[in-house]
C-alpha cells in the first residue's frame, strides 16, 4: 500500500506547509479577530481551543482530506466492529468495548465481549465494596486498610495516574500505593510503614509473566508470610488482575480471586479494563462506572462526528502538521491540576509505546516520522524549570495545555492563581513580546536581545468543568484516539510493543552472568561494564 506521502491530498497539504508556514500566529490572530472563538471544538465536557496553531481553515481541510485518503474513518470503524486490526498480533483492539454500555451488544468470533465485560465488572464490584464495606476481612480477621497495586507499564501507569487523579473521589480511609519498579527500593518504601495483617496486594499483569512484576508480587509474598506465618494467608491478602489464569493458579492466588480480561485489551489501553481494580477500590463502583460513561462519550464522539470536528482527529491531525511538515520532535503535555501530575507519564506509554513505530502495517519502512516523543508535568512547576526553552529556545514545541476550572477543594485564590497561569502560558508562547514592546518599557538596548520572546510558540488549551470520573474518562478516551487517528495517518499498528522485547531478553542472558566468575560474552562495552559491576558489589 502506497504511503500517504505518496497520495495528492499529501502533495496539496506540503504546497500549503510552504505558503503558510512563515505566517505568525500575530498575523493570524489580527487577520481572524474571532480566530479565537472559531478555531474551537467541544465534545461532552471537554473544550479544545487550537486557535494558537499556526494553521487557518485551508489547513484544516487539507488535514481532513488527509486523514480520509489514509483510512482513518474506515480504521476506526474497523476496531470499533472488533476487525483484528492489530496485524503483527492477530488481536482485535477492543478497550471501546471496556466501556460500552450494559446491554448493547458486540460479538466477536461468536461470543458478546459486552456481557463478558460486565461480568467481569460486576464481580470486580462485588469484592471491592466486600473490600470497602470491610466485609473481606485479612488472614486475622482485620479489615483491609492498604492497597497495593503491583504491576509495570499499562498494568502500573493508569490505575496510578487514575488513582491520583480521583484522589478526591477516593476512600481516604485506605491508603493506597503502587509497586512497579524491579528496583527492591520501591517495594520496601511502599510497604515500610504497612501491616500485613491489613494489607491487600493486586497483582496486575495481563500476561503474569512480566519479570519485574512477578519479582514484586514474590517479594510481597515473603514480606506477608513473613508477618503472618502461614501460607494460607495468601488467599486473604493476594487479588490478581490477568489474562493467565494458569499462571496466576500456579502462583499460589484463588482463582476465585483472579479478576480477567482479554488478549483484545492493550496494556496501555486497559486502565478501564480490571486492570483498574485498585482504582475501583479507591473510588468505589458508582464513580468507576461514571468514568466508563465518561470514556464511552467520547468514544462515541470519536466514532461519529465529522474529522473537522471530531476531538481526537483534530489533535491527531495537528500532532501530523507539526511532526511531518514542520518537523517538530516532541509534544509537552503540561496538566494545570496537581491531581494529574502522572497524566504525562500514563501519556509517555500511551503514545511512545503505541506510535514509536518505523514499518508500515505491511512491514516497510514507513518513511516519515512517526510518534512524539511525550513529556510534561503539572503545571505550574514547569514554569519554574524548563519553559524556559520553550519560550526562548530554538526548537519548535507543540504543547497541551490541561485545565480545570473549579477546583475539587477550593482553597482561598489558589484555582485563580492556578487559572491565571494556564491562560498566561500559552498566551505569552504564542505573542511573545517584540523588541519594540522591549523598547517601550525602557529596556536598554544591549539587555534588549535577552528580553525579546519570539512568541509564536504554539499550542492547544483543553478546559474541563471539574476534574472528576467523567471528565478524566473524557480526556483519557481523548488522547487514545488521538493516538490512534495518528497511528492510522502513518499506516503503523499502534496496537503492538515488539520494541520492548529485545531489551528484554538480553536482561536474562546477563542475569546469570552477574553471578558468574566466568568471561561475560558481549560487546567490549558491556563486558567492561558487568566486570565493573561485579568488582563493586563485592567491596
Ligand atoms: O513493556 C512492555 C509491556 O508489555 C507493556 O506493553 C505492558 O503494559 C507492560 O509490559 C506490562 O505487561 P504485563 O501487564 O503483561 O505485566
Amino acid at each position: 500500500m502506497a504511503g500517504i506521502a505518496d497520495s495528492a491530498e499529501w502533495d496539496a497539504l506540503s504546497a500549503h506547509y510552504e505558503s503558510i508556514a512563515e505566517t505568525d500566529l500575530r498575523d493570524l490572530f489580527a487577520a481572524d479577530p474571532d480566530r479565537g472563538s472559531t478555531f474551537v471544538a467541544e465534545a461532552g465536557d471537554l473544550y479544545l481551543d487550537y486557535s494558537k496553531h499556526r494553521l487557518n481553515r485551508d489547513t484544516i481541510t487539507l488535514l481532513a482530506a488527509v486523514a480520509r485518503r489514509a483510512g482513518v474513518e474506515s480504521l476506526r470503524d474497523a476496531m470499533f466492529e472488533g476487525e483484528r486490526i492489530n496485524v503483527t498480533e492477530d488481536r482485535s483492539v477492543l478497550h471501546v468495548a471496556l466501556r460500552a454500555p450494559r446491554g448493547t451488544e458486540l460479538i466477536v468470533d461468536g461470543v458478546d465481549v459486552v456481557a463478558e465485560v460486565h461480568e467481569v465488572l460486576d464481580r470486580m464490584a462485588a469484592f471491592a465494596n466486600r473490600v470497602r464495606h470491610g466485609e473481606w476481612t485479612g488472614h486475622t480477621g482485620r479489615t483491609i486498610e492498604a492497597i497495593v497495586n503491583i504491576g509495570i507499564g499499562g498494568s502500573d501507569l493508569g490505575p496510578r495516574m487514575a488513582t491520583t487523579a480521583l484522589a478526591a473521589f477516593a476512600d481516604r480511609s485506605m491508603t493506597y500505593r503502587f509497586v512497579s519498579n524491579v528496583d527492591g527500593s520501591d517495594f520496601l518504601e511502599a510497604t515500610r510503614d504497612l501491616d500485613p495483617a491489613t494489607t491487600l496486594f493486586i497483582v496486575a499483569s495481563k500476561t503474569f509473566t512480566t519479570l519485574e512484576t512477578m519479582t514484586n508480587a514474590h517479594s510481597a509474598r515473603a514480606w506477608s508470610l513473613a508477618g503472618l506465618g502461614d501460607e494460607s494467608a495468601v488467599a486473604k491478602h493476594f487479588v490478581a488482575v490477568s489474562t493467565n489464569a494458569e499462571a496466576v493458579a500456579a502462583f499460589g492466588i484463588d482463582p476465585a480471586n483472579m479478576f480477567g480480561f482479554w488478549d483484545w485489551v492493550g496494556g496501555r489501553y486497559s486502565f478501564d479494563s480490571a486492570i483498574g481494580l485498585s482504582l475501583m477500590l479507591a473510588i468505589g463502583p458508582d464513580h468507576f462506572d461514571d468514568m466508563l460513561a465518561g470514556f464511552h462519550l467520547m468514544d462515541e464522539h470519536f466514532r461519529t462526528a465529522p474529522v473537522e470536528s471530531n476531538l481526537p482527529m483534530l489533535m491527531g491531525l495537528i500532532g501530523v502538521w507539526y511532526g511531518n511538515c514542520f518537523g517538530a520532535e516532541t509534544l509537552a503535555v503540561l496538566p494545570y491540576s496537581q491531581y494529574l501530575a502522572h497524566l504525562p507519564a500514563y501519556l509517555q506509554q500511551l503514545d511512545m509505546e503505541s506510535n514509536g513505530k518505523s514499518v508500515t502495517r505491511e512491514g516497510a519502512p514507513v518513511g516519515m516520522s512517526t510518534g512524539p516523543i511525550v513529556w510534561g508535568q503539572a503545571g505550574t512547576n514547569g514554569q519554574h524549570a524548563y519553559y524556559q526553552l520553550i519560550h526562548q529556545g530554538t526548537k519548535l514545541i507543540p504543547t497541551d495545555f490541561i485545565g480545570v476550572a473549579r477546583a475539587a477543594e477550593p482553597i482561598g485564590d489558589h484555582q485563580d492563581l492556578l487559572v491565571a497561569n494556564l491562560l498566561a502560558q500559552p498566551e505569552a508562547l504564542a505573542f511573545g513580546k517584540t523588541a519594540a514592546e522591549v523598547a517601550a518599557e525602557g529596556i536598554a538596548p544591549e539587555q534588549a536581545p535577552h528580553r525579546v520572546f519570539a512568541g509564536n510558540h504554539p499550542s492547544s488549551t483543553i478546559l474541563m468543568p471539574e476534574l472528576t470520573p467523567s471528565t478524566l474518562g473524557q480526556l483519557i478516551a481523548l488522547y487514545e484516539h488521538k493516538v490512534f487517528t495518528q497511528g492510522a495517518i502513518w499506516n503503523i499498528n499502534s496496537f503492538d510493543q515488539w520494541g520492548v522485547e529485545l531489551g528484554k531478553q538480553l536482561a536474562q542472558r546477563i542475569v546469570p552472568e552477574l553471578e558468574s566468575a566466568a568471561d561475560p560474552a558481549h560487546d567490549s562495552s558491556t563486558n567492561a561494564l558487568i566486570r565493573r559491576y561485579r568488582e563493586l558489589r563485592a567491596r
